[in-house]
C-alpha cells in the first residue's frame, strides 16, 4: 500500500464551511454593509490602524492606494524583483514605470539597501512585500522613504498576522493591502482589504467601490473550486494529476489556469457579508493558527540538512508562513519530481511560488533573484499539517534533494 499523497497546499476551513456557505449566503445578503463594515473594524484593530475598506481583492486595493497617491506618467514605483508578476502591469497601467529591487537570498524581502539603490526624484512609491508571509524590515524601509517624501505601500497579500518588533505588518507604511484568496491566511474564497492611518484613503476606497456590484456567484464558484481541489487532493486522480505537472509544459499551463482563476475579480464586485463573516471567525482562530505553524516550520527546519535553508526570519520578526520556501544547493524542478514519485509528496517550484519580476522586466541588475528562483521549493504547509507529517516531509526532501 502507498502512503497518502500530501499535498502542497489546503484551503483553510471552519469544520461545517460549506454547509454554512449553503445556509447563510441568501440572508446575509441583506444584511451586507453592516456585517462588512464589523469585519473592517475587526482587521482594523486586528493591525493597529484606524481603519480598513474590503473589496473585491488585494490586487484592486493595491491599485486604488496607487491611484489615490497620484502616481502617474513621469513617476518610478520600486516593486520587489521576486513577486507576482501580475502586480506589474497594474502599477503600468497608472503610466508610472516599475522598477525591481533585489531581494535577500536568505530572507528572500527586499532591505533598505537594495530598495536605497533604486530611489531616483521620480519615485513616488515603494511596493514592500512581505514574502510568503515573513516580514521584511519595513521599518527602516519607511525612515527612510519618509525623509525622501515617498510612500510605502505594504504588500501583506501573504502575511496578514506577521509581526515585526511586535507590531502587525500593514501598520508601517502608508498604507497595506490585504488578499483573502483560498489559501490565504485568513481565507474568504477572494476579496482583499486595504488598511491606512490616513482616513482620506479610506474615504477614497469607499467611494470608488461605493457602486460595486452584489453577486455572490464568484465568491460561491471559488469555495465550490477550493472544494473540488481537495476532493480531489483525497482522490485516486491526485498523483497522476501532479505527476503531469512536473513536466514543465504541463505545468506552465496549469500555473496560467491557476492564476486565470485568481484573478477573477473583478474591480466592480462588491465583498459580500458572507465573506466578511468567514473573515471574522477565521481572524479569531489566527493566532493560534499561526503560532503552530511557527512550530512546526521550526521543526522542519531543524530536521533538515544544513545545505537546505528555509527562509529566514529577521531577529524581531514573527511570520505568518503562507508558504514554506526551502532553498536548494542544486535546481528544485528535478528534487519536485522525486519527492511526487518516489515520497508521494507534493511541491511548488518557480512560477508557483513566486515571479521573477526583474527579468519580466527586462532588467539584469538583481542578481539575487536570478539565483534564488530555480532553486526555490514550497513544501507542503497548511493549517492542519501534522507534526508526522513535517517529519515526513524533512525526511522526503533530505532524500530528494540529495546529490
Ligand atoms: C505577492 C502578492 N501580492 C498581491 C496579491 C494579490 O492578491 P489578490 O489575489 O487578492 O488580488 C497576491 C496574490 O496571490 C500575491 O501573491
Amino acid at each position: 500500500m502507498r502512503m497518502p499523497l500530501l499535498p502542497r497546499r489546503w484551503a483553510d476551513t471552519l469544520p461545517d464551511e460549506w454547509k454554512r456557505i449553503g445556509r447563510d449566503t441568501a440572508p446575509l445578503a441583506l444584511t451586507a454593509p453592516s456585517v462588512v463594515a464589523e469585519f473592517e473594524e475587526h482587521v482594523a484593530r486586528f493591525v493597529g490602524v484606524p481603519s480598513a475598506a474590503a473589496l473585491a481583492s488585494g490586487r484592486q486595493g493595491m491599485r486604488l492606494i496607487l491611484e489615490h497617491l497620484g502616481v502617474g506618467p513621469g513617476h518610478e514605483v520600486i516593486v520587489p524583483a521576486y513577486t507576482l508578476k501580475d502586480l506589474i502591469p497594474l502599477v503600468q497601467g497608472t503610466g508610472a514605470a516599475v522598477i525591481p529591487a533585489d531581494v535577500d537570498l536568505r530572507t528572500l524581502n527586499v532591505t533598505p539597501e537594495s530598495v536605497r539603490a533604486r530611489y531616483s526624484p521620480k519615485t513616488r512609491a515603494v511596493i514592500v512585500l512581505h514574502a510568503f508571509g515573513n516580514p521584511a524590515p519595513v521599518d527602516a524601509i519607511v525612515a527612510e522613504a519618509d525623509t525622501r517624501g515617498v510612500a510605502v505601500v505594504e504588500d501583506c497579500a501573504h502575511s496578514l498576522g506577521a509581526t515585526l518588533n511586535g507590531r502587525q505588518t500593514g501598520s508601517f507604511g502608508y498604507a497595506g493591502f490585504y488578499s483573502f484568496e483560498p489559501t490565504k491566511p485568513v481565507n474568504t474564497y477572494g476579496g482583499g482589504m486595504v488598511v491606512s492611518h490616513d482616513p482620506d484613503l479610506i474615504r477614497f476606497i469607499r467611494e470608488k467601490t461605493a457602486n460595486c456590484r452584489y453577486d455572490p456567484s464568484v465568491f460561491l464558484q471559488k469555495a465550490a473550486a477550493a472544494r473540488k481541489e481537495r476532493l480531489m487532493m483525497r482522490s485516486a486522480m491526485a498523483w497522476p494529476v501532479l505527476a503531469l505537472m512536473s513536466f514543465p509544459a504541463v505545468k506552465d499551463w496549469v500555473s496560467r489556469a491557476y492564476r486565470n482563476r485568481q484573478s477573477v475579480p473583478s474591480g466592480d464586485l462588491r465583498y459580500t457579508a458572507m465573506q466578511a463573516v468567514l473573515g471574522t471567525l477565521k481572524l479569531e482562530t489566527l493566532p493560534a493558527r499561526l503560532a503552530r505553524r511557527r512550530a512546526l516550520a521550526e521543526q522542519l527546519r531543524a530536521r533538515l540538512r544544513p545545505e537546505i535553508r528555509l527562509q529566514e526570519v529577521l531577529d524581531g520578526a514573527d511570520a505568518a508562513w503562507y508558504f514554506c520556501v526551502a532553498l536548494l544547493p542544486r535546481r528544485a524542478a528535478p528534487v519536485r519530481t522525486r519527492l511526487l514519485l518516489r515520497h508521494w509528496v507534493d511541491a511548488a517550484v518557480e512560477d508557483e511560488i513566486a515571479d521573477e519580476c526583474a527579468r519580466y522586466l527586462n532588467r539584469a541588475d538583481c542578481p539575487n533573484v536570478v539565483d534564488i528562483y530555480p532553486h526555490a521549493l514550497a513544501v507542503p504547509f497548511f493549517d492542519g499539517i501534522t507534526e508526522a507529517q513535517i517529519a515526513r516531509v524533512a525526511r522526503a526532501l533530505n532524500a530528494a534533494a540529495a546529490r
